[in-house]
């Protein structure tokens, strides 16, 4: 069964697209059929990759002017991954957009991406607007980051509130986790929220490794693509999505025990 994973939290500018993407291309590259789809209708992941991903038809256009989604999936170089932007929003379109994502619309579009999926990333708008709870209600998973900044874990409890609402409706998805972003580990303060951060909340809920406060992020930013492939040799940063990625694969148990597991050919 294909994972869907919601990217959302209560702050904005915490680093959600940009885990969205860099996260959802380190399991691309681990061999997972992955899926990113931008539900925010300011279409950050477009805006974080070309202006071309952000022109292109997307999730409205498919949702409002019925166009086969098939068209609004953009190919990437990993095979078996693409990215849905969000497409056309305009005013005008915006009510119809979040009545429809209110009114369920992820539930079905998400099924007919699951034979060609394995994970299905969605980054969301920040807050819990309709968009964001019609992209967590529609989620199997959900990760909140988290900016290492003094009163950043305040927002917390909220997330966790909407867990309970989620639960409360019979809806089972499941938060796997808060992952710490921008941490400047030889600032006192950035380790100090990240100290807080262990000591109140349970350890299984604590994503690791955390990611850094790194200015490579900002240069992706301007080429458009995810950090791994800022460079021919990728820089350090592509070892933390790595890792993560390992850590999301599990809690997002992709590797099923009745699955055929067995040598990939090597040589032709
Ligand atoms: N770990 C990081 N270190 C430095 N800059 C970051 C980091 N993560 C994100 N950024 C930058 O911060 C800004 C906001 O990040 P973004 O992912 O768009 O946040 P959100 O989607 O939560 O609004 C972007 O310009 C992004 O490049
Ligand atoms: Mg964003």
């Amino acid at each position: 069964m294909t994972s869907t994973l919601s990217i959302a939290s209560q702050k904005g500018g915490v680093g959600k697209t940009t885990v969205a993407l860099n996260l959802g291309y380190a399991l691309g590259v681990r061999g997972w059929r992955t899926l990113i789809i931008d539900v925010d209708p300011q279409g950050s992941l477009g805006q974080a990759l070309s202006r071309k991903v952000s022109a292109a038809p997307g999730l409205a256009d498919h949702i409002v002017d019925k166009i086969p989604l098939q068209d609004t999936i953009i190919r990437t170089r990993v095979a078996g991954m693409g990215v849905l932007p969000v497409g056309r929003v305009s005013i005008d379109r915006l009510f119809a957009f979040e009545d429809a994502i209110q009114n369920g619309v992820l539930y079905q579009i998400i099924e007919k991406c699951q034979p060609d999926y394995d994970v299905i990333i969605l980054d969301t708008a920040s807050g819990f607007g309709p968009t964001t709870v019609g992209a967590m209600c529609a989620s199997t998973h959900l990760l909140t980051p988290v900016q290492a900044e003094p009163i950043a874990l305040r927002s917390l409890p909220r997330i966790l509130e909407w867990v309970g609402w989620l639960h409360d409706k019979g809806i089972e998805t499941e938060l796997i986790g808060i992952l710490l972003t921008m941490l400047n580990a030889d600032d006192p303060i950035s380790a100090k929220i990240s100290q807080e951060l262990w000591s109140r909340f349970p350890q299984n809920l604590i994503l690791s490794p955390p990611v850094p406060r790194d200015g490579t992020f900002l240069k992706a930013n301007a080429a458009g693509v995810p950090v791994a492939l800022l460079k021919r040799r990728p820089p350090p940063l592509t070892r933390v999505f790595d890792s993560l990625a390992g850590l999301v694969e599990e809690k997002l148990n992709l590797y099923t025990d009745d699955e055929d597991d067995e040598p990939i050919p090597f040589v032709d």
